[in-house]
């Protein structure tokens, strides 16, 4: 089976998991989106108000964002994965629980088997310590450990991890906007170090 097969495969069984309560509150459920064969992965927290309605990561306000942010360092949503360790909408997007973390996350772990990126950007604290935990690291607070780099080894080669704030985070604090600016430049560099 090839890579879009696979994926396609993946996304409905997402649509109809039913493993975790989320599954019964979601208007659509958020697979991801993106390319396939792309070289970096975005994985955020879980889908918002307008993310469960329209079933596409990152289309309210912390999108709009994130668009930006990539169009300034050259790329477009169609150059990238985007997804989230959650894959169905938190009530009042309220954090997501170690449970509903527990019951999704396999989902994102086939998504990266499936994808191999060579750069995995974590968005915010609980997106950072799942993927950090998952290969072998330590979590820090997010506000020592943003822009920095964080070297793997797997069964399909390195794996560079650079975790960043959550766009959200930078709407409600505006001085978060520059160093999520300054972190994208970094991963502008280190994409064309790695690719
Ligand atoms: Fe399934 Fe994940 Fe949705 Fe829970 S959040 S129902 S585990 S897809
Ligand atoms: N915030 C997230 O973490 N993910 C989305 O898809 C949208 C907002």
């Amino acid at each position: 089976m090839g890579k879009e097969e696979k994926m396609k495969k993946l996304e409905e069984k997402i649509r109809a998991c039913r493993k975790c309560p989320l599954g019964s509150l979601r208007t659509n459920a958020v697979p991801g989106a993106g390319s396939y064969d792309s070289k970096v992965m975005f994985v955020g927290e879980a889908p918002g108000y307008w993310e469960d309605q329209k079933g596409l990561p990152f289309v309210g306000r912390a999108g709009k964002l994130l668009d930006e942010l990539l169009s300034e360092i050259g790329l477009s949503r169609e150059d990238v994965y985007i997804t989230n360790i959650v894959k169905c909408r938190p009530p009042e997007n309220r954090d997501p629980t170690e449970e509903e973390i527990k019951a999704c996350s396999p989902y994102l772990d086939m998504q990266i088997d499936i994808i191999r990126p060579k750069v995995i950007v974590p968005l915010g604290r609980h997106s950072m310590a799942y993927i950090m935990k998952k290969f072998g690291f330590s979590p820090g607070p997010i506000s020592k450990i943003h822009g920095r780099v964080f070297e793997a080894r797997t069964l399909f080669g390195k794996i560079v991890i650079m975790p960043i704030y959550h766009p959200a985070a930078a709407l409600y604090r505006p001085p978060l906007r520059e160093e999520l600016r300054r972190d994208f430049s970094r991963l502008r560099k280190l994409l064309g170090d790695c690719l």
